[in-house]
């Protein structure tokens, strides 16, 4: 199956030396699209700035902010059975990013800030996709209700929950602690471990949900 996954973060400039970010290293994803190039899909990864190697067999497309990383979801999403959303998109970028490095001012700066493009609700509404869509949601309180409620929101078939704020999991780590909410009311919680083997176990639920298909993308019963 042809698989689109979106891992690391991405940088939206305030000028052409700053910028806002969040801190996502890429594992999570990068893990993913590594397990999904094993299990013999077709893997698209659109990936913000991070400092892995790229993943071998999959087809990286590198972005640095939230507007590239839309329009490189928008392009490559049409055919793919299964999209899965793990980049850490920054949900605000500075209003008006200077042409020249901003001066030092003495006291406090005001920056204004706009909202990004939302990639993983546009998934549905905007570019009309049918397949399995998998969110993934870095909750720090509440993460049970925010989960189920994103996933409501958004579309999902399934959405992956990590609390982030437990030291040693999460954003940068090579661990992860995730909670997989399920469209049909299931929760299924996966014991801690290394990413690499989290990204197995995940794409294991998905296949299992979906029907089997030949070489040739026939449907198997
Ligand atoms: O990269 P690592 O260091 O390995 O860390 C992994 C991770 C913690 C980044 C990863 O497991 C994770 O939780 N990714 C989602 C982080 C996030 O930004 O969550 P959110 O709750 O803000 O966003 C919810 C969902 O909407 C996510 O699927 C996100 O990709 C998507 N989103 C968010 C904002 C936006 N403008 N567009 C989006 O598509």
């Amino acid at each position: 199956m042809r698989i689109l996954i979106t891992a690391g973060p991405t940088r939206e400039a305030l000028d052409p030396v700053r910028y806002l970010s969040i801190r996502s290293s890429g594992r999570m994803g990068y893990a993913l699209a590594d397990a999904a190039v094993a299990g013999g899909h077709e893997v698209v990864l659109v990936s913000g700035p991070v400092s892995l190697p790229p993943v071998a067999g999959a087809e990286v497309v590198s972005v640095e902010s939230a507007r590239a990383m839309y329009e490189a979801v928008r392009d490559r999403l049409p055919g793919c059975a299964i999209a899965i959303f793990c980049a850490a998109v920054a949900d605000y970028r500075p209003r008006n990013p200077a042409d020249q490095k901003i001066k030092k001012i003495d006291g406090i700066m005001t920056l204004e800030l706009e909202r990004t493009e939302d990639i993983l609700g546009s998934a549905r509404s905007v570019f009309g996709f049918r397949g399995f869509l998998v969110g993934f949601a870095a909750e720090t309180n509440e993460g049970r209700i925010h989960a189920r409620e994103k996933l409501r929101r958004k579309g999902c078939d399934l959405l992956v929950s990590n609390d982030v704020s437990r030291p040693g999991t999460g954003f940068e780590a090579l661990e992860n602690e995730v909670c997989l909410h399920y469209a049909d009311g299931r929760e299924e919680s996966l014991p801690r471990a290394v990413k690499t083997i989290l990204a197995e176990e995940i794409l294991r639920r998905i296949e299992a949900l979906l029907p089997r298909h030949d070489d040739h993308g026939t449907a198997l019963s």
